[in-house]
């Protein structure tokens, strides 16, 4: 088990959170796009810290009742054990908190430890898009569940 603190996402992290999106994806976010997040009212973007260092993020964007999911991901040595479960819930409990009553999000539909995750905390597939995802390009799973006040 390992000990981790999960926490609002602030300025100093920045450029380890761009150099772990570099490590986990083909197209990944720029360090200036993910500071541009810090001023959006709408986005909630958490870390989990563990003794200094960035082992995961997750980041979403709220629009009245409903939240959509921006980013996830952990860094390569440090997966399956329970940080993205410990992000997504944490996270899920802020939406609520700020009134989403529904989350969802897309995964490429190859992405076997995302689809896995996302089914084991209750999503369910709502729909796919066509060739969604470039480099490679794949077809995405739209990923939906409501949220409530409490963990499940
Ligand atoms: C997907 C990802 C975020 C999962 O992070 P993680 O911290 O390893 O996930 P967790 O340890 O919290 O896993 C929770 C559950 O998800 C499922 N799961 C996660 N990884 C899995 C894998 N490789 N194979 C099968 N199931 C998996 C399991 O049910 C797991 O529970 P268990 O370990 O008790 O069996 C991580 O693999 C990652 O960063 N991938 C690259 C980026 C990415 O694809 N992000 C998602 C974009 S949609």
């Amino acid at each position: 088990m390992i000990r981790l603190k999960i926490r609002p996402m602030c300025r100093e992290d920045i450029p380890e959170v761009a150099e772990l999106d570099e490590m986990c994806f083909s197209v990944p976010w720029s360090a200036a796009s993910l500071e541009g997040e810090l001023d959006n009212e709408l986005a909630d973007w958490l870390v989990a810290d563990l003794d200094g260092t960035i082992a995961g993020y997750v980041g979403a964007q709220t629009v009245l009742d409903e939240a959509d999911l921006m980013n996830l991901a952990v860094h390569p040595e440090l997966r399956r054990h329970g940080v993205a479960k410990a992000l997504l819930t944490s996270l899920m409990l802020r939406l609520y908190d700020r009134g989403a009553r529904s989350l969802t999000l897309d995964a490429r539909v190859g992405n076997v430890p995302a689809v896995a995750l996302y089914r084991s905390l209750g999503f369910e597939v709502a729909g796919r898009r066509k060739n969604y995802y470039e480099k490679p390009k794949e077809d995405a799973y739209i990923f939906r569940r409501e949220l409530k006040g409490e963990l499940e």
